[in-house]
């Protein structure tokens, strides 16, 4: 049921991408889920390129670590700024709050934020464990926005970012499985042979909480874009 495109690599990919923008922004879309990472990068670039104009629109962010001002170098705030926003400004454009030490407030906030301003699209990365968002396998699938204990894996992946292991962020904020799904149209791209097995799981496996992103099977309106390397497990 899930629309899957593959390509040749992430740069076709990123034109895809930017495709499946430009269809849902001509069909109206106001409101735009966004997502960090390296895979979101090449359809960024293609936004850009583009004669797009986000000016009237929204964007709401998946993720953010906690303890990191929105001008630290590895916050998810500086990274859409500089892979995006400074480019393509939307007129409204949320990420959740890092610095607000009071969990439940920021939870209670963002997804009021949401709950204001339906997602139309929302692209996601996928994680090699199959995560969406930060939320890592064994995640309830009914949460909504809620603070994330990173993995000790995590943890090290991200410590070449940062001077000392020690200044890596333990938490983040997510939108929870549940946010994700309220989305209208989501599109998920996964690139590299890393993501195959992720991928088969979401696309082919059980729906289960040991594979976050297989709970997407479950939505209506679901478009995959892949490289050779990432579908190469499919059947
Ligand atoms: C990013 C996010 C993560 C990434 C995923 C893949 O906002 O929520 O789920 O999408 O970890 O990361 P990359 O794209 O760097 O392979």
């Amino acid at each position: 049921k899930m629309n899957v495109i593959v390509v040749k690599d992430r740069l076709e990919g990123g034109q895809q991408g930017y495709q499946v923008f430009k269809e849902a922004y001509e069909n109206g879309a106001k409101v735009y889920g966004l997502a960090t990472g390296s895979t979101p990068v090449t359809t960024y670039d293609a936004i850009i390129k583009s004669d797009l104009d986000f000016s009237q629109m929204t964007s709401i962010n998946l993720d953010e670590y906690v303890g990191l001002e929105p001008t630290h170098p590895q916050s998810y705030h500086y990274f859409m700024q500089t892979h995006l926003f400074d480019q393509k400004p939307f007129a409204q454009s949320y990420v959740p709050n890092g610095m607000n030490a009071d969990a439940a407030d920021e939870m209670a906030r963002y997804d009021q934020i949401i709950a204001d301003n339906p997602i139309d699209l929302q692209i996601l990365g996928l994680g090699q464990n199959g995560h969406i968002g930060f939320n890592e396998p064994g995640t309830d699938p009914a949460m909504g926005t809620h603070k994330v204990t990173l993995t000790e894996s995590t943890i090290k992946a991200n410590a070449r970012f940062f001077e000392h292991e020690t200044d890596v962020p333990r938490y983040a904020y997510s939108m929870g499985i549940a946010s994700i799904m309220k989305s209208h149209q989501i599109l998920l791209e996964a690139y590299g042979e890393e993501k195959a097995a992720a991928v088969k799981a979401m696309i082919e496996g059980p729906v289960t909480t040991d594979v976050p992103a297989s709970f997407l099977q479950n939505h209506n309106h679901v478009t995959v874009i892949l490289d050779e390397a990432s579908a190469s497990l499919l059947t």
